[in-house]
C-alpha cells in the first residue's frame, strides 16, 4: 500500500478530511496491525496426496477407504445426495445443513471394484473410488458425470490449517452455474470466481466479482445429465471453471474442468444427481426448505435511501394512491435512524412511526426497516450497552472488541456465530415490531467495515465463537450474513409466532434461503446493469435461494425513462420486486418519467397483482419442492443445448416464460423457445418450439408467453381467485398447480392440481379429485384462437 492508493482510497469513499474519513484510515490500521500480529505467517509447507488405497471399512450407506495418507468417507444417504469427506470429515457441524441430518441410504454398499478400487452402488448414481483418490460419479446407467482427480494439500510444517486443491472434470458439453449471486451470467464463463462475501464498494456491473455472495455451490449441467455439487467449507476459495470442448465427432473431446482450492478447512461435498427439479429438491432437503413469504412480500414495494421524513413518505404513497398504482410495502432506510443507529428512530422526522405504519397497514401497506449489524461503539448508547453486558461483539486475538467503521462511526460487531449473542441480537427486533414494522432488510453483513485500504471486512484474525467451536473470520466471515439471518428469523418466530418472517439479506451462503430471501445490491444503473439483474436472480436460484430481485432503476444513478421502465417490466415476473436507489441517485417514483412510462408502469404493477395468486403458489412450490420460481429455460429441457446458452429469457413456474428488453431501442426481440407450444400473452398467437421466434416488444410491455395446456392462479376483478387455463395443443393434455393460502399463518395450505384436455371442440379444465369438470373456482379459457407458427 504506498501513499498514492491510500489517498485514492480514502477519496473513493468520499471521506478526506472528515471525521469519518480518519476513522477510516485509523480502522484500516488497526485491522492492518490485528492481522499482521494475530495471523502467523504461511511458513514452510508439505504437500500431500492420499496415496494408495489400503483398505476399507464398511459403515451405512458407503463406508471409509483408507489410502496411505488419507482416508475418504462415502456415505450415500436415503434422498440420493451423495457425501464425500476425507481426513476424517463428517457431515457436521456446518452451518449450511438444515437440523436434520440425512440418514445413509441403507441399501448402498461399498464393493470392490476393479484394479483395486471400491465403488458405491445407489438409485441415482454411482461412486467409483480409484485405487489412487479419484472418485467417478456416474448415473445409473454408467455415464461417468463428473471425476474428482486425487486431492492434494498444503500443510504448515508448523501445523494449523492446510489449504488445498481439487481438480475435477466434467462432460465437454457440460456448462456451469451457480457459485451464489455471480453478475456476468447465470452461465459461468471460463475465469476464476472468488469465494469470499464481498461488497464492492459503489455499484457494480456484469464485471465484478466476486459480490455479497458467494456459496461453493455448482450446478453443472451435462447431456448425461445434471448435478449439483457443494463443497461444505466457509473458508475463503476459489473455484476456477473451464468448459470443455467437443471434438466435432473426431471422438477427442476435451472434458470441462473445475479446480476448487481452499485456503483452509475441511475437504467435503456434497453431491446431488438427477434432473434439474430433482437436484433442487434434493438441495432443499438437505439444507432446508426456503422460508415462505407473507404474500403482501410478492407484491410491489417502494424503497429510497434519503426519504428523510415521515411527510415525505406520505407524499411518496398518497402519489400511488392518486395515481392508482397499487402498492404493498414502503421501505426505510438508515436515515430513518437517528444517527445511522440501529435499532433507533429519528423522532424529529419519524415523530410517531408506530401510528403512521398502523395507517399505512389500513391502506394495506407495510413498512419494511433496514437493519446493519454493526453497533455504534459507544457507551450510553442503549444496543451497545447492552451488547456489551451480553459479551455480544466480535474480539480480536488479545480479547479486545473489534472496532471498525460503518455508517453510524466507529462500531462493533456481533458474533452471529455465537449462539448467545443471536439470542441477544433477536430481542432487539422487539423495539421495531413496536415501532410498526413487518419486514426486515438486512444490509451491510458481508460484514463491511469501510477501509481507507485493505479489505472492507473485519480482520481475518477476529475470534469467533463458530457455536462454541472457536474460530477466527477467516472461516467465519462467509457465513456472517446466514448466521445473522438465523438470529433474525428466529427472533421473529418466538416474538410473532403467528406470522411469518419476512426477511431479505444481502450477504449470506449456503442455506440462506431457510430464513428468507436476499436482492441485488447496489446494482449500477444502466443497460448492463439490468442484465446483471436477472443473472443475480437466475443464479441464486441454482444455489436454492429463490427469492430475490434487483433495486428497480439501478441503485447509484438516473434511468431514463425507458431504462426505468424496462427495468420495472422486468422486475415485476421477480419474487421481489422493489424499486431502490442511492440517496444521491434519481428518483423512482413511477410518475416520475413521464405519462408514457407511468401509464406502462401502471399496467405492470395491475398484472403483478392479477399475478399474486402465482406467485404465492410459485413460493409454496419453492417450500416444497425447493424449485425457484425463476429459472433459467433449460428447467425442463436441460438436453437442449441452445438452451443452456441463453441468458436473456427465464420461465416463472411452469407456466410462464417471460422475455425481457434488455437493450435500448428495441421494439422487437428474438426468443429462444424451449419444445412445446407456447401462446404470446399479448397477441394470443400460439409459436411451437424448440426454436427462435421474432417477437414485438414495443414500449408498452416485454413479451411473456404461456405454456400450451398450462393452468394458473389469478386474481379476478372482485379480487377472488379464478384460474386462467391455455388450450393445450390439438390432441395434447396440460395441467398446473394451484396453492391458495390465507396470506400469511401457518395454516397447511392445500395444494390443488388442475389438468386440461380437449373435449370435442372445446378445452374441459378439471381439478384431480373432482368427478366431471367443475374446478369450483372460474376459469377463463385462452389461446383458443392462435394459429400456430413454427
Ligand atoms: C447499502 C445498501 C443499500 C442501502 C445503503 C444505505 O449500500 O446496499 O441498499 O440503501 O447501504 O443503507
Amino acid at each position: 500500500m504506498n501513499g498514492h492508493d491510500l489517498v485514492r482510497s480514502v477519496k473513493a469513499v468520499g471521506m478526506v478530511g472528515t471525521a469519518q474519513g480518519l476513522r477510516t484510515v485509523r480502522s484500516s490500521w488497526r485491522r492492518w496491525r490485528a492481522d499482521s500480529k494475530g495471523l502467523a505467517p504461511r511458513g514452510t509447507e508439505r504437500a500431500r496426496v492420499p496415496g494408495a488405497v489400503t483398505g476399507m471399512e464398511p459403515a451405512p450407506g458407503g463406508g471409509v477407504v483408507r489410502f496411505a495418507r488419507s482416508e475418504l468417507r462415502v456415505r450415500v444417504t436415503s434422498g440420493g445426495a451423495v457425501f464425500l469427506g476425507w481426513d476424517g470429515a463428517e457431515p457436521d457441524p456446518s452451518y449450511a445443513l438444515s437440523c436434520r441430518s440425512p440418514e445413509p441410504d441403507p441399501r448402498a454398499v461399498l464393493e470392490p471394484d476393479k484394479e483395486g478400487g471400491w465403488r458405491v452402488v445407489s438409485e441415482r448414481a454411482t461412486v467409483v473410488v480409484s485405487r489412487h483418490g479419484a472418485v467417478e460419479l456416474r448415473t445409473p446407467g454408467g455415464v461417468m458425470l463428473r471425476r474428482d482427480l486425487p486431492p492434494r494439500w498444503w500443510e504448515p510444517a508448523e501445523g494449523g490449517a492446510g489449504r488445498w486443491l481439487q481438480r475435477s472434470e466434467v462432460a465437454a458439453d457440460a456448462r456451469f452455474f451457480g457459485l451464489g449471486g455471480r453478475s456476468g451470467g447465470p452461465r459461468l464463463r471460463n475465469g476464476t470466481y472468488r469465494l469470499w462475501n464481498t461488497d464492492p464498494g459503489g455499484s457494480f456491473g456484469p464485471g465484478d466479482d466476486p459480490l455479497y455472495i458467494t456459496m461453493p455451490v455448482q450446478m453443472v449441467v451435462a447431456d448425461a445429465g445434471t448435478h449439483l455439487v457443494f463443497h461444505d467449507n466457509s473458508w475463503e476459495g476459489e473455484v476456477s471453471v473451464h468448459e470443455g470442448v467437443e471434438g466435432a465427432g473426431s471422438g477427442h473431446d476435451r472434458a470441462g474442468v473445475c479446480e476448487v482450492r481452499m485456503s483452509g478447512g475441511p475437504l467435503r461435498s456434497w453431491t446431488m444427481v438427477g434432473t434439474p427439479a430433482r437436484v433442487l429438491h434434493s438441495w432443499a432437503s438437505l439444507t432446508g426448505p426456503p422460508a415462505l413469504p407473507p404474500s403482501w412480500a410478492l407484491g410491489h414495494h417502494h424503497a429510497r435511501w434519503g426519504f428523510g421524513s415521515e411527510q415525505e413518505v406520505r407524499r411518496v404513497v398518497a402519489g400511488y394512491q392518486g395515481r392508482g398504482l397499487p402498492l404493498d410495502a414502503v421501505h426505510l432506510d438508515i436515515d430513518h435512524y437517528d444517527a445511522h443507529q440501529v435499532f433507533t428512530v429519528d423522532k424529529e422526522r419519524f415523530p410517531k412511526l408506530p401510528q403512521f405504519a398502523d395507517e399505512l397497514g389500513r391502506s394495506g401497506i407495510r413498512l419494511v426497516s433496514i437493519v446493519d449489524p454493526a453497533v455504534k461503539c459507544e457507551p450510553g448508547v442503549e444496543v451497545y450497552d447492552s451488547g456489551t453486558a451480553a459479551d455480544a461483539f466480535v474480539r480480536d486475538a488479545a480479547g479486545r472488541p473489534v472496532r471498525g467503521v460503518v455508517w453510524p462511526g466507529e462500531a462493533v460487531y456481533p458474533d452471529f456465530t455465537d449462539p448467545r449473542a443471536r439470542e441477544w441480537w433477536g430481542t432487539l427486533y422487539e423495539e421495531r415490531l413496536e415501532q410498526g414494522f413487518s419486514g426486515f432488510w438486512h444490509d451491510m453483513n458481508e460484514p463491511v467495515s469501510f477501509a481507507a485500504f485493505g479489505e472492507a471486512t473485519l480482520p481475518r484474525s477476529a475470534r469467533h465463537s463458530m457455536e462454541g467451536r472457536g474460530g477466527d473470520h477467516r472461516e467465519a466471515h462467509n457465513v456472517y450474513g446466514l448466521a445473522m439471518a438465523r438470529a433474525g428469523y428466529e427472533a421473529l418466530r418466538r416474538l410473532h409466532p403467528e406470522e411469518r418472517p419476512f426477511l431479505f439479506s444481502r450477504s449470506g451462503w449456503a442455506g440462506m434461503q431457510r430464513y428468507g430471501g436476499t436482492w441485488s445490491g447496489d446494482v449500477s444503473t444502466g443497460w448492463p446493469g439490468l442484465r446483471a439483474s436477472l443473472s443475480l436472480v437466475l443464479g441464486l436460484g441454482l444455489c436454492g435461494v429463490p427469492y430475490s430481485g434487483p433495486d428497480v432503476g439501478g441503485f447509484d444513478g438516473s434511468p431514463s425513462p425507458e431504462l426505468y421502465l424496462r427495468w420495472f417490466q422486468l422486475g415485476a415476473y421477480l419474487p421481489l420486486f422493489r424499486t431502490h436507489a442511492a440517496i444521491t441517485a434519481g428518483r423512482r417514483e413511477p410518475w416520475e418519467f413521464g405519462d408514457e412510462v407511468l401509464g406502462h408502469a401502471r399496467e405492470v404493477l395491475v398484472e403483478r397483482r392479477r399475478l399474486l395468486p402465482y406467485f404465492v403458489t410459485l413460493a409454496h412450490l419453492a417450500r416444497r419442492t425447493g424449485a425457484p420460481y425463476v429459472r433459467p429455460l433449460w428447467w425442463g429441457s436441460p438436453e437442449d443445448r441452445a438452451l443452456r446458452d441463453c441468458e436473456d429469457a427465464f420461465l416463472l413456474g411452469d407456466s410462464l416464460l417471460v422475455a425481457p428488453v434488455l437493450e435500448s431501442g428495441a421494439a422487437c426481440r428474438a426468443v429462444r423457445l424451449p419444445r412445446g407450444r407456447w401462446y404470446d400473452t399479448a397477441t394470443g398467437m400460439a409459436y411451437e418450439g424448440p426454436g427462435t421466434v421474432l417477437v414485438e416488444a414495443p414500449l408498452a410491455r416485454i413479451p411473456v408467453f404461456a405454456r400450451a395446456g398450462t393452468v394458473l392462479p389469478v386474481r379476478g376483478c372482485e379480487g377472488g381467485l379464478e384460474l386462467e387455463a391455455w388450450a393445450p395443443a390439438q390432441g395434447g393434455t396440460g395441467g398446473g398447480l394451484v396453492v391458495a393460502d390465507a396470506g400469511d399463518g401457518w395454516a397447511e395450505a392445500e395444494l390443488e392440481r388442475f389438468t386440461t384436455r380437449w373435449s370435442g371442440g372445446s378445452v374441459v379444465v378439471e381439478r384431480d379429485g373432482d368427478a366431471g369438470p367443475a374446478p369450483g373456482r372460474p376459469v377463463r379459457v385462452r389461446g383458443l384462437g392462435g394459429a400456430a407458427e413454427v
